[in-house]
C-alpha cells in the first residue's frame, strides 16, 4: 500500500489530498482496507455495527419498510434497496422479516459474489446493481422504494481543512525522503471553496475539520434515481454546533484496528478502517436544495425504540424466553445512550416522485 501510493505521491509533487489517499486505502481492489472482500465486523473484526449486535436491527428496518409501503399507498411495485450491504447480514435479517424484494447496490465483484452465496435461498427475490444510476426507471417512471444505507457516509472520502486564525487551509498528504507520510497545508483546491464558505470562523487557530464531498456527490445522484418515497441515512455523525467545540478541534478522522481507535491515519494504510462522523447539519441541507423533505431525524435510541414498540408492547405481562432476551439485550445497546443510541443517528428523507422536483445543479 505505501509503495503504491509513494508512486502516486512521486507523480503529484504538490501533494495528495487525503480524500484521495482515504480513497486508495480503503477501496483500492487488492490493497486497500475494503477492496478484496467483505471483512468481519462486531467482536471478531475490527468494529461493531448497528447491523453486527444482531438480528433485531433489520427486524425494524422491515417494520420501517412497513410503514414506508403503506405510507406509499400499498404499491405493489415497492422495494427496499440498500447500499454497503457488506456481507449481505442487513440484508438477511430484512428479507427474513419482511416479504418486498430487495435491490443491493453494490459495485465491488467480491462483495457481491458474498452476498449471494449469504442470500442464496432468497434469490428470487434479491437483484445486484452495481450503481444507483445502474436503477432502471420502470415504465411508470418512478419505482416505489426504502433506500437503506448503515454506514456508508461515514466510509466516504474525506478533504481535510485546517483554520489558520486568518483563513481555511487544506492538509495534504506528502513523504519525506525515507518514504515516511506526513501532512502539509496548501491553498484549497477549487472543489472544496463552497463547502468552505459554510465553515465558521470564529475558531481557536488549528481546529480541524473534514470536508464530506463525496457524500456530497452520493447524495445528489441519489436524488437523481429513479425512485421515490424513503431515504434512510443511518450512521454516527454530528450537528454543526457538536461539531465546532473546541474538544472536536481535531475532527473526527479516525483509523480502527481490532476496536482501538486513534487518530494516527496515516500509519498502517490498508490495514485499518479509516473513519469519520457525518456532519448532518451539512447533509440535511444539501438534501433540501436537491428537492429532498426530511421526514425525521433524530439519535438512533429515540428512532429505534418508535419501531420496537408495539413489539415492546407485546412482551408485557409475559415472561420472556431466551430468544427474546436476546433481541432485548440487542435492543439495549442499539438503543441506550451510552451505548449506540445517542452517537448514531438516523436521517429519513422523503423523495417524491414528481419528475423535475430534483435539481442536479450542485
Ligand atoms: C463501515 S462499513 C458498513 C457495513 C454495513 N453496512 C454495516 O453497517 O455493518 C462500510 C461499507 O460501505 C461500503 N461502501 C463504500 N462505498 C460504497 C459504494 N459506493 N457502494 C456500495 N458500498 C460501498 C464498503 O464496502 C463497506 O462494506
Amino acid at each position: 500500500m505505501l509503495s503504491l501510493l509513494l508512486s502516486r505521491l512521486r507523480d503529484s509533487p504538490e501533494g495528495l489530498s487525503f480524500a484521495e489517499v482515504m480513497q486508495i486505502a480503503l477501496y483500492h481492489p487488492e490493497q486497500g482496507y475494503y477492496g478484496p472482500g467483505p471483512r468481519r465486523i462486531g467482536r471478531a473484526g475490527d468494529f461493531y455495527t448497528a447491523v453486527s449486535v444482531g438480528p433485531l436491527y433489520g427486524r425494524l428496518l422491515a417494520k420501517l419498510a412497513h410503514q414506508t409501503w403503506e405510507r406509499l399507498g400499498s404499491p405493489p411495485d415497492f422495494i427496499i434497496m440498500e447500499q454497503a450491504a457488506h456481507d449481505g447480514q442487513l440484508a438477511q435479517d430484512i428479507l427474513d422479516a419482511c416479504p418486498f424484494p430487495y435491490v443491493i447496490v453494490e459495485p465491488n465483484s467480491s462483495y457481491q459474489t458474498a452476498q449471494r452465496q449469504r442470500l442464496a435461498a432468497y434469490a428470487g427475490r434479491v437483484r445486484w446493481i452495481s450503481s444507483i444510476q445502474e436503477l432502471a426507471p420502470p415504465a411508470q417512471g418512478s419505482q416505489p422504494a426504502l433506500f437503506l444505507c448503515n454506514e456508508l457516509l461515514d466510509a466516504l472520502p474525506v478533504y481535510l481543512v485546517r483554520w489558520s486564525g486568518k483563513e481555511w487551509q487544506e492538509l495534504k498528504v506528502r513523504a519525506d525522503a525515507q518514504g515516511g507520510l506526513f501532512f502539509a497545508t496548501s491553498r484549497p483546491c477549487a472543489a472544496l471553496h463552497e463547502e468552505i464558505a459554510h465553515l465558521p470562523t470564529h475558531l481557536q487557530p488549528g481546529h480541524q475539520v473534514e470536508i464530506h464531498l463525496a457524500a456530497k456527490d452520493w447524495l445528489r445522484e441519489l436524488a437523481s434515481a429513479p425512485l421515490y418515497g424513503t431515504l434512510c441515512i443511518a450512521d454516527y455523525g454530528l450537528d454543526d454546533e457538536e461539531f465546532f467545540l473546541p474538544e472536536r478541534a481535531h475532527g473526527t478522522l479516525r483509523r480502527y484496528h481490532q476496536h482501538q481507535m486513534d487518530d494516527r491515519v496515516l500509519q498502517q494504510l490498508g490495514q485499518c478502517d479509516l473513519t469519520s462522523h457525518v456532519p448532518f447539519t451539512r447533509i440535511i441541507a444539501t438534501a433540501e436544495t436537491l428537492g429532498l423533505k426530511v421526514q425525521s431525524y433524530e439519535h438512533q435510541g429515540r428512532w429505534l425504540s418508535r419501531l420496537a414498540l408495539p413489539w415492546l408492547a407485546s412482551l408485557e405481562g409475559h415472561s420472556p424466553d431466551t430468544a427474546t432476551h436476546a433481541l432485548l439485550r440487542q435492543f439495549q445497546a442499539l438503543t441506550h445512550p451510552g451505548i449506540m443510541g445517542r452517537s448514531f443517528r438516523a436521517l429519513l428523507l422523503e423523495k417524491s416522485a414528481t419528475p423535475g422536483a430534483v435539481s442536479l445543479e450542485p
